[in-house]
């Protein structure tokens, strides 16, 4: 991958900073039939932020996008776009740039026109829109190319001169949905680099919905996962990763053992929290109990695979456990694990060169005391398991 940076390219000029508006949604809500596509979303974005909506196919990412965008009517609930109530305004007055996973260009128009063609639309005339355009589109390095017909470029340029097409109107908000799901994996490492390049660039607001999670974690300044229509968490990368605040974000960010668990009696401080396969009862700070836990009932640990170390079998805080697989996958080696009730524990072990276990061997499963997490019934309702 060649990145240049902007001074490789001091003409034509490029487009200059515009700032970003803040974005505002509280209590959205959008029925489909009998489906809640959307189920009561609030959140705040900040102007210049970069937020990734994140989610599984049908968890409600595209109706909030496109109720943003003025292309959904919601049901309930408010969205404001720098201070304006913009909830029943209509998408050609909310200035916003958007993309999509098509390109949709005009197959008939050249590059250059394919982005002039919407400041054609709002009367601005040929030489200044032309302007613009080449402004634009040296904006996302395509200087040199206004002149060729879309089918005349690769699937990535293409997705530029889309890009090119949103930003050409200067707005402060860009909307992006899955915008890099048709491109290959080395092209979209690039043109992940290339959006963040222009965001920074312009310090417009950027709403982009993806279902990677990789790409949402790597290009997002926070990150709202989705389910069923509703927010399970915004926070940051890291904090997603390290303190999910719910079994499903828990399960869909990284990888993660769910392990059955026994809570025990309730301390100020903590939970006693008894393991499958009979190690004495631990106990797990309050901060990492997660939802309603309740003394002496059943609940869900998490942990993650990287945090599981292998010891002896004879270690006395180690949990007894027999090898069942050794996978090894380049830097890491998996190792995966039964406990004597059969539970499966995954074991992610770094430096390969020294893993000398095999399927058959015992091992003491080893991790740090604040590895655990311990979920309990969600606030969102969802039983522990
Ligand atoms: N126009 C529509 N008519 C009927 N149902 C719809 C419509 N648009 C969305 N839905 C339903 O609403 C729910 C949320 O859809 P949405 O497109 O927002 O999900 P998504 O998170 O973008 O999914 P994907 O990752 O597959 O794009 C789904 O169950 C979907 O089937
Ligand atoms: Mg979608």
């Amino acid at each position: 991958m060649s990145m240049v940076s902007p001074a490789a390219h001091p003409s034509p000029e490029t487009a200059a900073h515009v700032g970003g508006a803040a974005i505002e949604i509280s209590g959205l809500s959008k029925q489909f039939g009998a489906v809640k596509a959307v189920d009561g979303v609030s959140l705040s974005v900040q102007p210049g932020e970069f937020l990734a909506l994140l989610g599984p196919s049908g968890s409600g990412k595209t109706s909030i996008l496109m109720s943003i965008a003025g292309f959904e009517l919601p049901d309930a609930g408010r969205i404001s776009i720098d201070g304006k109530d913009v909830t029943y305004l209509p998408a050609s007055q909310r200035n916003l740039g958007m993309v999509f996973q098509k390109y949709t260009l005009f197959p008939h128009l050249t590059v250059l026109d394919n982005v002039a063609f919407g400041l054609k639309m709002r009367g601005v005339a040929r030489a200044e829109r032309h302007k613009l355009a080449a402004q634009a589109l040296a904006t996302v390095r395509l200087d040199g190319y206004g002149a060729r017909m879309p089918a005349q470029l690769s699937g990535g340029q293409q997705q530029r001169v889309a890009l090119a097409r949103a930003i050409v109107y200067r707005p402060k908000v860009l909307l992006m949905d899955e915008p890099l799901s048709a491109l290959d994996k080395n092209l979209r490492e690039e043109m992940q680099l290339e959006i963040k390049r222009l965001q920074s660039q312009l310090g417009i607001t950027v709403v982009f919905v993806t279902h990677d999670q990789g790409e949402a974690l790597t290009m997002a300044d926070r990150v709202a996962i989705l389910n069923q229509g509703r927010i399970q968490q915004l926070d940051a990368p890291r904090a997603l990763y390290e303190k999910p605040q719910t079994r499903f974000v828990a399960g869909f960010i990284g990888e993660t053992n769910f392990v059955p668990v026994q809570v025990g009696p309730l301390r100020p401080t903590g939970a006693l929290v008894q393991m499958p396969g009979g190690v004495g009862a631990r106990e797990v700070r309050s901060d990492a109990l997660v939802g309603r836990i309740a003394a002496n009932s059943a609940a869900v640990a998490a942990i993650r695979p990287e945090q599981i170390t292998l010891g002896r079998m004879d270690d006395p805080a180690a949990l007894q456990a027999t090898v069942s697989g050794v996978i090894y996958s380049g830097s890491t080696v998996l190792c995966i694990a039964q406990l004597a009730d059969g539970t499966e524990l995954r074991a992610r072990l770094p430096d390969p060169s020294r893993v000398a276990v095999s399927s058959g061997d015992r091992v003491g499963l080893l991790w740090p005391d604040d590895a655990l997490r311990i979920y309990g019934d969600d606030v969102h309702g969802a039983p522990a398991r």
